[in-house]
């Protein structure tokens, strides 16, 4: 198409010599826009032809002009509102409107004063109230005639016109870009369209030594790449990763959602009745209902430690029941996890170990602008000799340090797996003020004991959200707009790439 308009516009220009792309497309009748897309193939080609980009000055009618062209100029429209018997001038203006569309007010001031300077009409006063008249029996709009030759092409004003119509915003100056052309050194009225792939066939059958190859156009822009994005949880997440594997730690298997009771609850020493382990807060499964496969030594010593105590505590004096502890639930922390984790180690020979999880936990919560009823926890775990709370606020200096958060605070808190326990603050400049960001504490004998870790090892621990530093990391304050159905998958591929001002 564009070749076959090529070959026309070549012959053209072997018996002219020169050609304009926009004389061609008015010669042609044809879209300029479509002349200058063969100019363009054209000039793929190589030497076949000159181009030279110019741009003219054209005056055109703004949107106003085009009114005044059809209906008359505003001082024209005044005049011919006005009765022979001449009237007030509220009444002129509303005639006016009444005979000319959008004739506002505005305009109706603009031709007032216009139609007055030009003697057009006059105020009478002789009669008390003043009237409005015309001075002359007939006008020549010449406003409007000159705007209808510039709309035909024709452009013969005065400077001084043309100053006065762009002021009074009747015509705008618009710039036109078009191609002079020539002959260039390899011109040819036929065009071959060039190969732009080598074939095999084209090798076997020899033909590629008389086509034509399109050279290579080393500046074009590639198309974009299709590709995945990752989420800014995950983003986030793989930041945090990056800081546990800095200082060790190893990562814990997290492949599971579904967990049991039992190492939710019950290894972590948190009592059957606790409020937690209510259907209002813990999402129990229906289909399978129960767990079976929980090591039975292990349980019977877990049960005894929450019936009658052992290893110094006197536990809780209560009538545990192994059907609690074998139901299904969506696990409600990460630390299920870690209480695995530390069972297992106790059952290889004990040897010290720093371990992270950062995965998805589920709670029954009420869901509100910063609520889920799923989110993510990151995890520390370190179980060593002699550990000390003191051990524990290094730690967290340096975890919180990495994150670029170097202000801490504690507060006494209460789990009931860890002992102490403490929450985690840290000074937000933006809010100016403190905010909680973690919980912590050390693990307590009552869950560590049973599992059989040696008496001298103590196990650090704490956890926190992946939402909330993700939330304030890249700006949103509604969880769902970050997860959910409601999410934008344009701001999964738009978001820029986290990095923690370490
Ligand atoms: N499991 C706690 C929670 O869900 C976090 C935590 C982890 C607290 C480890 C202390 C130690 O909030």
């Amino acid at each position: 198409m564009a070749i076959a308009h090529g070959e026309k516009l070549l012959k053209y220009l072997e018996e002219n010599g020169t050609a304009n792309s926009l004389k061609l497309s008015e010669l042609w009748n044809e879209e300029h826009q479509k002349i200058v897309g063969t100019v363009k193939s054209l000039l793929c080609l190589g030497d076949v032809i000159e181009a030279e980009l110019q741009s003219n000055v054209k005056w055109d009618l703004t949107e106003e002009g085009k009114q005044v062209a059809t209906h008359g100029s505003h001082e024209a429209q005044v005049y011919n509102a006005i009765p022979p018997s001449g009237s007030t001038q509220p009444e002129i203006m509303a005639q006016a409107s009444i005979l000319n569309a959008g004739f506002t007010k505005d305009i109706a001031k603009v031709g007032f004063s216009k139609a007055m300077s030009l003697g057009w009409i006059a105020v009478d006063k002789s009669s008390g109230a003043p009237k409005v008249v015309r001075k002359i029996d007939s006008i020549q709009d010449l406003v409007q005639e000159h705007l209808k030759e510039i709309a035909s092409g024709k452009n013969m004003l005065t400077n001084e016109l043309r100053t006065e119509y762009k002021k009074r915003k009747l015509i705008q100056e618009i710039v036109v870009k078009s191609y002079e052309m020539k002959p260039g050194s390899s011109f040819s009225t036929s065009v071959t369209k060039q190969e732009t792939d080598l074939t095999p066939e084209m090798i076997a059958s020899g033909s590629w030594k008389t086509k034509e190859f399109k050279p290579y156009n080393l500046n074009a822009l590639g198309t974009p790449v299709p590709r995945g994005h990752l989420h800014p949880l995950m983003k986030v997440r793989a930041e945090f990763r990056q800081i546990f594997l800095e200082m060790g730690f190893t990562e814990m298997p997290t492949n599971n959602y579904v967990e049991s009771s039992f190492w939710n609850f019950d290894a972590l020493f948190q009592p059957q009745q606790h409020p937690a382990r209510d259907a209002h807060d813990t999402f129990f499964l229906a289909d399978p209902a129960t767990a079976s496969n929980i090591p039975s030594d292990y349980m019977e010593r877990v049960k005894n430690v929450h019936s009658y105590g052992g290893y110094g505590s006197q536990g809780y004096g209560y009538d545990w029941k192994v059907e609690e502890a074998q139901k299904n639930l969506l696990r409600t922390h990460t630390t299920a996890v870690s209480a695995r984790m530390l069972y297992a180690l106790a059952q290889g020979g004990f040897k010290p170990a720093k371990y992270f999880s950062i995965d998805r936990v589920f709670r029954n919560e009420t869901l509100d602008a910063t609520h889920l009823a799923e989110f993510h926890q990151i995890e520390g775990v370190i179980a060593d000799y002699g550990l000390t709370l003191g051990n524990l606020i290094g730690v967290l200096y340096e975890f919180f340090r990495k994150l670029g958060i170097d202000k801490l605070r504690f507060k006494p808190a209460y789990n009931p797996y860890t002992e102490p326990s403490m929450e985690i603050f840290s000074y937000h400049p933006g809010l100016k003020k403190w905010v909680e960001i973690g919980n912590s504490g050390i693990f307590r004998p009552e869950m560590l004991l049973p599992m059989g870790l040696p008496e001298d090892v103590s196990v650090l621990a704490w956890g926190l959200s992946l939402e909330r530093p993700t939330m304030i990391k890249y700006g949103y304050d509604n969880i769902r707009d970050l997860v959910g159905p409601k999410v934008n998958l344009q701001m999964v591929a738009d978001n820029p790439l986290c990095r923690l001002d370490k």
